[in-house]
């Protein structure tokens, strides 16, 4: 049998990048899957249809969710289409870097309204669902620059520590209900976000990375199925650095 057979999960920011990698995983693993995001790219159809063939379910969710009552609104169908909720990644995420004495408001709010409140948004009412059903696993993805922090990064590294708080602070008020909520901080990963990095950003990032390379979004996404088997039953609260040694 499969690790997650049959399990229905909800994927934030799935459309591309680690977030499709972790859809990927989860529905190799088994798994239904809801994708939500704001935009698809054209070649997620393609994509989706491909995973399809394995009988398992994948539904594209248009959805922006710092919308607080849409993304509610969002979760709450795919409990009632699947009839459970097993496994929340939150994943969606943005950058707008800047130096803080020249961000703007706006920046700041941007950022923190899609890592953190989006996080937030989606929780409160799955969180709900995986009560009732006394299972569940949550896993909100982070970042290093929430340990470490990075230049021109305030805003970006702020909402990536705040998720470390919502975790552990959501992980002991689940705890009792038998449901796992988890962090993973990836390191220097290949996507779309990463490569507007100019050349000098890379080599000053890649010196910090003992392993001297950076990850594919795969090997985030396997970290991810990880914490949303059974196999970390007994893991909560946790935050799990994929980065190849960049902060041990
Ligand atoms: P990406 O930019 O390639 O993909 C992010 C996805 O989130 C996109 O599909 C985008 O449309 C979606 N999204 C953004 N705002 C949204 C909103 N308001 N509502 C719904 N969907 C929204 O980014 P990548 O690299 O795949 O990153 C995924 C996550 O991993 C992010 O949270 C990022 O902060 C985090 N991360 C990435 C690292 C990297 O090196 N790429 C390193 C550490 C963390």
């Amino acid at each position: 049998m499969e690790l997650l057979q049959d399990n229905v999960a909800i994927v934030t920011g799935g459309g591309r990048g680690i977030g499709r990698a972790i859809v990927h995983e989860l529905v190799s693993d088994g798994a239904h899957v809801a994708v939500f995001d704001r935009a698809f790219p054209p070649d997620f159809e393609l994509f989706a249809d491909g995973l399809r063939q394995t009988g398992r379910k994948v539904k594209p969710v248009q959805i922006d969710i710092t919308n607080t009552g849409a993304t509610e609104k969002a979760c709450e169908d795919i409990a009632a289409e699947f009839g459970r909720i097993d496994i929340l990644v939150n994943n969606a995420g943005i950058t707008r870097d800047k130096i803080l004495p020249r961000m703007s408001e706006e920046e700041w709010d941007a950022v923190l309204d899609v890592n953190l409140k989006g996080a937030f948004n989606t929780i409160r009412v799955v969180g709900r669902t995986m009560m009732r059903q006394r299972r569940g696993k949550i896993i909100n993805i982070s970042s290093v620059v929430g340990l470490i922090g990075n230049f021109g990064q305030a805003n970006y590294a702020a909402s990536k520590a705040g998720l470390f708080g919502l975790t552990k602070s959501v992980a002991k008020e689940l705890a009792g209900r038998n449901v796992n909520v988890n962090c993973v901080a990836p390191g220097f990963v290949e996507t779309d976000m990463t490569a507007i990095l100019s050349p000098e950003q890379r080599a000053i990032l890649l010196n910090q990375v003992p392993f001297k390379r950076t990850s594919r979004p795969e090997e985030i996404a396997g970290i991810v199925a990880f914490l949303a088997s059974e196999k970390s039953a007994y893991i909560t609260g946790q935050v799990i650095a994929v980065d190849g040694g960049m902060t041990m």
